[in-house]
C-alpha cells in the first residue's frame, strides 16, 4: 500500500514537472524575453513574417449611422497598414457579443478590439481572450472591472461639457431636461458628468432647474421619445432648454417636441454629427451636436492594434481607471458644432457632404 503511494506520488511529481516544463517552452515561445528587460513592451503570438495580422472587431451594434461608420473606417484602416480584420456585431445582445467573441478567439485572432454593449459583462471576454494569449482594446467605451490592455476614445466628459457649455450660453436660466443614454455603456456616465460640471454650479444658485433627468435604455430614439413625452406631461410643457446623450436621442427629443409646436422653440443638445442631426442644425430644430472624428479614432486604434499584435512599444500614456485598473488610454477631442461652424468642421472634413447637410434648407 505504501509502496502504491510513494509509486503514485513520483507519478504525480513527473507529471507536474512535465507540465511545468512544457508550460516554459510554450512561455519562452509566446512572450519574448524583451518583457522582461522593458516591462513598457507589449507582445503577443510569434507569426511567420509573411502572415498578415488578424485582428478581431467585436461591436455591439451595427444599427445606428455612426457604428456603420466605424465599422466600415475601421476595416479600411487596419487594411492600409497591411493586416486584416474580421468582423461581428451583437445588436445589442450581450450572451450573442460574449459568444461572438468567443468565435473570434477560437479563430486564433492576434488582437480583439471591443465596442461593449455592457459595460461589465464583457469583461469575461477580456479573461477569455487573456487566457487564450490575445491583448485586448476596448475601443470608444470602456470595459469595466477587466485588465483590459488598452482603451482608446474621445474625451467623454468634455463631449458632456461641450453640450453643457454651448446651451447654457442660450438659456443661462430655466428648467432643463436632461435625456442620457444606456446605463450599460460607461459613455453614457461621463457624458452625463460633463454635463453636470458646467450645469451644477447654476443648479446651485438656483438660475437652473433640472426638472426631468432619465437615462435612455438601449440608446433608442424610441426610448428618449417616450422619455420627453413624460417630461413635457409632467411639467405641463414649460420646459426651456433639453440635453440628450446623443444625435439619435435628440431625434426622439425633437420629434416628442414637434408634436406639441415646440420643435426649433426649445434649445436642444446632442452629439455624434449624424447627417440627420447636421441637417436638423441647419433647419432650426436642433441647437448642436459634437463632432468626434471617427476616422481619427479608426486610424489610431488600427495603429496601435497592429503594433501591440506584433510586440513593439506603444505610446499610451494617460490612465483611466475601470474598477480595477488604471488601463493605459489614449483620449481624443471631440469638437463642439452649430450653425456657425459646421461648414468648417464636418463638412471640411468630408464628414458629410454639404449637399446633403443642407439638403432641406430653404434659404439657399
Ligand atoms: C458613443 C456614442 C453613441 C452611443 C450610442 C456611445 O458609447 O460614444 O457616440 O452615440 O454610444 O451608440
Amino acid at each position: 500500500m505504501r509502496h502504491l503511494l510513494i509509486k503514485g506520488r513520483f507519478l504525480l511529481l513527473a507529471l507536474v514537472l512535465t507540465f511545468v516544463t512544457s508550460a516554459c517552452e510554450k512561455e519562452a515561445v509566446t512572450i519574448p524575453t524583451v518583457e522582461q528587460t522593458n516591462p513598457t513592451k507589449t507582445t503577443n503570438h510569434e507569426k511567420p513574417k509573411d502572415e498578415k495580422i488578424k485582428i478581431g472587431f467585436s461591436m455591439d451594434t451595427l444599427q445606428e449611422e455612426r457604428w456603420l461608420r466605424d465599422r466600415d473606417l475601421f476595416k479600411k484602416s487596419v487594411e492600409a497598414l497591411g493586416a486584416e480584420v474580421e468582423i461581428l456585431a451583437a445588436n445589442g445582445d450581450d450572451a450573442l457579443q460574449i459568444s461572438q467573441a468567443e468565435r473570434l478567439i477560437s479563430q486564433g485572432v492576434d488582437l480583439l478590439v471591443i465596442v461593449p454593449h455592457n459595460a461589465e459583462a464583457t469583461a469575461a471576454i477580456v479573461h477569455k481572450a487573456h487566457l487564450a494569449g490575445i491583448k485586448v482594446i476596448a475601443y470608444d467605451r470602456l470595459v469595466k472591472n477587466a485588465d483590459i490592455d488598452l482603451y482608446v476614445s474621445f474625451d467623454n466628459e468634455k463631449v458632456g461639457e461641450l453640450q453643457g457649455e454651448a446651451i447654457t450660453k442660450l438659456v443661462p436660466k430655466g428648467n432643463y431636461v436632461y435625456i442620457g443614454g444606456a446605463m450599460t455603456d460607461n459613455n453614457a456616465l461621463l457624458f452625463k458628468k460633463g454635463v453636470f460640471n458646467v450645469l451644477q454650479p447654476l443648479i446651485d444658485n438656483g438660475d437652473i432647474k433640472i426638472v426631468y433627468d432619465q437615462w435612455t435604455k438601449d440608446w433608442t430614439p424610441a426610448n428618449a421619445l417616450a422619455n420627453m413625452e413624460a417630461a413635457l406631461k409632467a411639467n405641463g410643457n414649460q420646459i426651456d432648454a433639453v440635453i440628450a446623450a446623443n444625435d439619435a436621442t435628440a431625434g426622439g427629443v425633437i420629434q416628442a417636441l414637434q408634436a406639441h409646436g415646440l420643435a426649433g422653440k426649445v434649445p436642444v443638445a446632442g452629439q455624434d454629427a449624424e447627417l440627420a442631426a447636421a441637417q436638423r442644425i441647419i433647419e432650426g430644430t436642433q441647437t448642436m451636436t459634437v463632432y468626434k472624428p471617427i476616422q481619427s479614432l479608426t486610424e489610431k486604434v488600427a495603429q496601435l492594434a497592429v503594433k501591440i499584435a506584433k510586440g513593439e512599444i506603444i505610446d499610451a500614456k494617460q490612465k483611466v481607471n475601470n474598477g480595477k485598473i488604471e488601463v493605459p488610454s489614449v483620449l481624443l477631442q471631440p469638437i463642439a458644432v452649430d450653425r456657425s461652424n459646421i461648414d468648417d468642421t464636418i463638412i471640411a472634413d468630408g464628414f458629410h457632404s454639404r449637399a446633403d447637410v443642407y439638403k432641406n434648407d430653404d434659404s439657399r
